[in-house]
């Protein structure tokens, strides 16, 4: 078996990971390709304007592209090159027939199968690196070895990176999970992929399993951060009604040591292209296999998600007088949080619609996202985006901070009263800002869960 990686699939987990794993590993070529011509040539781009942000990921990908890392149009060619055979291609919620709303979308893993099977000059290991659910890896199997002239052993290998902090997270991972068939050919795949990471992370963080624990480990892992959310926020609605305030309440559960602190802090709901998606997996799952309260229960991690965002335009309504109608509201981030582009599921999209409906007049700001926003509220009339906070925020009626950017609390905010039209709400969904500091300016100020 050769040493040289090729993953297909050159999105926010198949670039950041193979960047990682060429700078890691000097002596091993890794390739990724993409049928997307458009993100390969960003890939590839002289002046670097790689198709992602990510805190870090421009410095490796300076370091190691061209060095032994690869990026390519050509599936066949690196196919026939590689032995050793990553996919990361996206998993979205499927929208149409059997389990629309709640199953994966299977379609683009499937084709990529057939192409491996289609271009291969020889034995391959595939290692799942998008998340699947559980059992995909038989059904990958059955496709590959169902009369070929060759032997496919198919590995899944989830990812557990964060956006935002993903070149730190596959720098020093809290663990590495790769799952293998319990076969002869199953052991020596899995020791190939485990040498992969094996060149900078600790052995003791390698955990290895069989595939399907790993595919449903990774499911599992994101059911369980969500749901941490959305019992936060499930707490965050009985503090505004008490006068509890959730913060204080977050940190002392968390002081607990069977509880932990991460995860516990109340805003708007979770967002990102794979909690939402991921815990819809596991209720289909569950459902497919007859386990109807588990569903449920996995499926209130959900409703309680989309009712936070549901409740910020409600307290939005009351704080606002009970109509807000043609007023101007200025959106301070759209990423689904800071120090990402991304806006897949971001809760400031749905604000931004519920708002859209009661005749508001959003503007959005945000230093990362903004092109993206353009395209996910394309069909929403009279929005206007602007990269400037204080420009964003002239003539507002309100404020409402949906992405935890780290300079808002930095800037002016005396300037940005001073702008808006009165009286003036700052709606601080991240509870990021001080919040009696722009009482102090003349702000009428709403927080979560205080
Ligand atoms: N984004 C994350 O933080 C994250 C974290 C862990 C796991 N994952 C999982 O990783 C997978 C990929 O997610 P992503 O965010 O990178 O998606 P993405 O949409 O950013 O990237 C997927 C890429 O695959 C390409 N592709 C699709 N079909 C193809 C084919 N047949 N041949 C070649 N290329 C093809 C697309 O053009 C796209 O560029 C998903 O299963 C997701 O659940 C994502």
């Amino acid at each position: 078996m050769n040493r040289d990686i090729v993953c297909i699939g050159a999105g926010y987990i198949g670039g950041p990971t193979m960047a990682v794993i060429a700078k890691m590993n000097p002596d091993r070529k890794v390739i990724v390709v993409d049928i997307n011509a458009e993100r390969i040539a960003a890939w590839n781009s002289e002046d670097y304007s790689i198709p992602i942000y990510e805190p870090g990921l421009v410095d490796v990908v300076k370091e190691v592209r061209g060095r032994n890392l690869f990026f390519s149009t050509d599936i066949k060619g690196t196919v026939q090159q590689c032995d050793i055979v990553f996919v990361g291609v996206n998993t979205p919620t499927k929208m149409f027939g059997r389990g629309s709303g709640r199953a994966s979308d299977l379609q683009y893993w499937e084709a990529t199968a057939r192409s491996i099977k289609e271009y291969a000059n020889g034995d391959k290991v595939v290692v799942e690196k998008s998340t699947l659910p559980v059992r995909t890896a038989a059904a990958m199997e059955a496709i590959l070895n169902d009369h070929a002239s060759y032997s496919f052993t198919v590995l899944s290998n989830p990812e557990f990176l964060a956006e935002g902090t993903a070149i730190k997270d596959l720098l020093e991972p809290d663990r590495v999970l790769i799952g293998g068939p319990e076969t002869e050919e199953g052991h020596r795949a899995l020791e190939a992929v485990v040498d992969v990471y094996a060149a900078w992370v600790p052995r003791e963080r390698i955990l290895t399993t069989n595939v399907w624990s790993a595919e449903l480990t990774k499911l599992a892992a994101n059911a369980f951060l969500a749901q941490r959310v959305s019992s936060i926020n499930a707490i965050a609605g009985l503090c505004e009604a008490t006068g509890a305030d959730v913060d204080e309440v977050a940190r002392v559960v968390g002081a607990d040591r069977r509880i932990g602190p991460k995860f516990l802090k109340a805003g708007p709901g979770f967002g990102g292209s794979c909690f939402k998606k991921d815990v819809l997996n596991l209720v289909y799952l569950c459902e497919t296999f007859g386990l109807h309260t588990a569903a449920e229960y996995w499926m209130g991690v959900i409703k309680m998600n989309q009712h936070q965002q549901e409740r910020i335009v409600s307290r939005l309504f009351s704080a606002m007088f009970n109509t807000l109608a043609n007023k101007k509201i200025a959106l301070f981030g759209f990423a689904f949080k800071a120090d990402t582009g991304d806006t897949r599921e971001t809760p400031a999209a749905t604000v931004a619609r519920l708002l859209a409906e009661e005749h508001v007049r959003v503007t959005v700001t945000d230093p990362k996202a903004l092109d993206n926003a353009r395209r996910d509220l394309a069909d929403l009339s009279g929005v206007v985006y602007e990269a400037d906070e204080y420009k964003a925020a002239e003539g507002a009626d309100a404020i409402v901070l949906m992405t935890d950017w780290r300079h808002y609390p930095t800037l002016d905010w005396r300037k940005i009263y001073d702008s808006m039209r009165k009286p003036a709400l700052v709606f601080d969904t991240r509870n990021c800002l001080d919040a009696a500091e722009l009482k102090q300016i003349g702000f009428r100020v709403l927080n979560v869960g205080k």
